[in-house]
């Protein structure tokens, strides 16, 4: 059975921080799945296309990872992919009692799927995609935040 995980998020845009995430769970697996997900409740700056051609040139090196987009449960779309694990990003203590919640949920819905979290790189616990949003909308460089092959797509966008 090939072992299959999947890293869902709005990736409005993705950043570094996502990024690191994808990079070091990618080889943990046979595939990685990244799921964009559609409508919602957030006002979403990229499209979902533009947000999947983002993440799809961040990625290109990357040759395990398929990135699509998904509406509805979490679950619904793991099972139908194959995905036995989901992948979560943890930055700080203060995202843990939310996606504590969402993984007893998801459990709850699907106790063939596991969520693992992984811990992010220090240089990008701080990190969200709404502060690389703000500091490009107020002329701030973004640099450090995002990768090089996406940069201009992004402040162009932006400024
Ligand atoms: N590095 C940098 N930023 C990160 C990060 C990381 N490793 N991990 C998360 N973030 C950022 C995200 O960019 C996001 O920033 P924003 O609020 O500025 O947009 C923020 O932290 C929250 O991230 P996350 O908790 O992953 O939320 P999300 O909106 O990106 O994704 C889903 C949430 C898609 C995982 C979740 O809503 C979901 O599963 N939805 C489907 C419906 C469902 O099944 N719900 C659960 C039923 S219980």
């Amino acid at each position: 059975m090939s072992n299959i995980a999947i890293y869902p998020g709005s990736f409005d845009p993705c950043t570094n921080g996502h990024l690191d995430i994808i990079a070091r769970s990618a080889p943990l697996f046979d595939k990685l799945y990244v799921a964009v997900l559609k409508n919602s409740d957030k006002k979403p700056l990229f499209s979902v296309d533009e947000r999947i051609a983002l993440l799809g040139k961040a990625t290109a090196e990357i040759d395990n990872i398929e990135i699509i987009s998904f509406g509805g449960l979490l679950v619904n779309i793991a099972e139908q992919v194959g995905a036995r694990v989901i992948i979560k990003g943890l930055r700080a203590m203060s995202d843990f009692e939310y996606e504590f919640q969402m993984a007893l949920a998801n459990k709850g819905l699907n106790p063939n799927v596991e969520t693992l979290f992984m811990t992010t790189n220090t240089d990008n616990s701080f990190l969200s995609s709404s502060l690389v949003k703000e500091i490009a909308r107020n002329g701030g460089k973004i640099s450090q935040f995002v990768p090089e092959a996406i940069e201009e797509e992004i402040a162009k966008k932006l400024y």
